[in-house]
């Protein structure tokens, strides 16, 4: 089949059996082109409260379809590849982070919501890219022990001088693994270009950029400036996908390592086995594990407005 086949028995599949397509904005082109919505963690986030559908499936990883089903757990929800996940979500077990609680038991602890169920059962309220400043700011605490992204960590801490944050030591693998020189080469080879970052990004890359932000904030500036070119500092798909809605203005990749080997790891193909009850992974989470852990996603989304 070609890839428009592939896609029309996607659209036409997705309507019989009753299906929601979520796709993170990481997924490549021919995925978007069939969700029924796309954008950052936190939009799929909210979204995942109101869809109408008996059946949602998530294209992106782990973490996102736990979220959906903790969200709305009398849905069948499906993953779009088993292997997906986020590693940085493994990174820090409940054990480990109890402890480091009762060395701060003064703290609210925020988790980015790339975390697993069983670990933001011991966090207070969880925040996305988009949301952290947002969320940290209005927590009614100076105190904050923040996991476990301890570079979205220091971004946020910058920008709220008020307030004393704990960090620890995780992070994104793709991200934190961009060095402060590609960026001075980047910019050498693109002099024109402003320059936008994640900030998963180390503080010395992001220190240089001239925007700041999740992956739908980076898409939303670039699509509304009057510059022409952009060096991308996030995983690479965005880039074809700026580039489709902006024929007019360039984009360059910061780095050619910037791929989620996690968030590509869906293809058009493993779409179609979902949404014909033939592939992925339904989500079956202990209903006790879900009450726990929605909390903080449940607090994250009043707080994130
Ligand atoms: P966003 O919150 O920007 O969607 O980022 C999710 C993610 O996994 C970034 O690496
Ligand atoms: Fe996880 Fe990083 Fe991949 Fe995002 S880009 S899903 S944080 S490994």
């Amino acid at each position: 089949m070609t890839v428009r086949e592939v896609q029309d028995e996607i659209i036409r599949l997705k309507k019989e059996n009753d299906f929601c397509i979520l796709a993170h904005s990481y997924q490549t082109h021919d995925i978007l082109e069939v969700a029924d919505f796309s954008g950052d963690s936190y939009a799929l986030s909210k979204l995942a409260k109101t869809v109408p559908n008996k059946n949602v499936l998530m294209c992106g990883v782990r973490f996102m379809a736990e979220t959906v089903k903790m969200l709305s757990p009398e849905k069948r929800v499906f993953l779009s590849n088993s292997i997906a996940g986020c590693p940085m979500a493994e990174q820090m077990s409940s054990d480990y982070i109890r402890s480091v609680k009762e060395e701060y038991p003064d703290h609210t602890v925020v988790a980015y919501i790339n975390t697993t169920a069983e670990l933001k059962t011991v966090c207070d309220v969880c925040v996305t890219s988009s949301s952290a400043v947002k969320i940290c700011s209005a927590i009614d605490n100076d105190k904050i022990l923040f996991i476990p992204d301890c570079n979205l960590g220091a971004y946020v801490r910058d920008k709220l001088p008020g307030k004393s944050f704990k960090l620890l030591d995780g992070g994104c693998p793709v991200h934190a693994a961009i060095k402060r020189e590609e960026v001075i080469q980047a910019k050498a080879l693109h002099p024109d270009a402003l320059f936008l970052v994640h900030p998963e990004c180390v503080p010395e890359v992001s220190s240089l950029a001239d925007y700041v932000g999740s992956t739908s904030g980076i898409m939303d500036f670039a699509r509304s400036s009057d510059a022409g070119e952009f060096i991308i500092g996030t995983e690479n798909s965005i880039l074809e996908h700026l580039q489709y809605e902006c024929p007019d203005k360039r984009f360059y990749p910061l780095s050619k390592r910037l791929i989620c080997e996690n968030m590509k790891a869906t293809t058009l193909n493993d779409v179609l086995d979902c949404v014909r009850f033939a592939g992925g992974e339904e989500i079956i989470m202990e209903p006790e594990l879900i009450e726990a852990a929605r909390k903080c996603i449940d607090k994250m989304i009043e707080m994130g407005g």
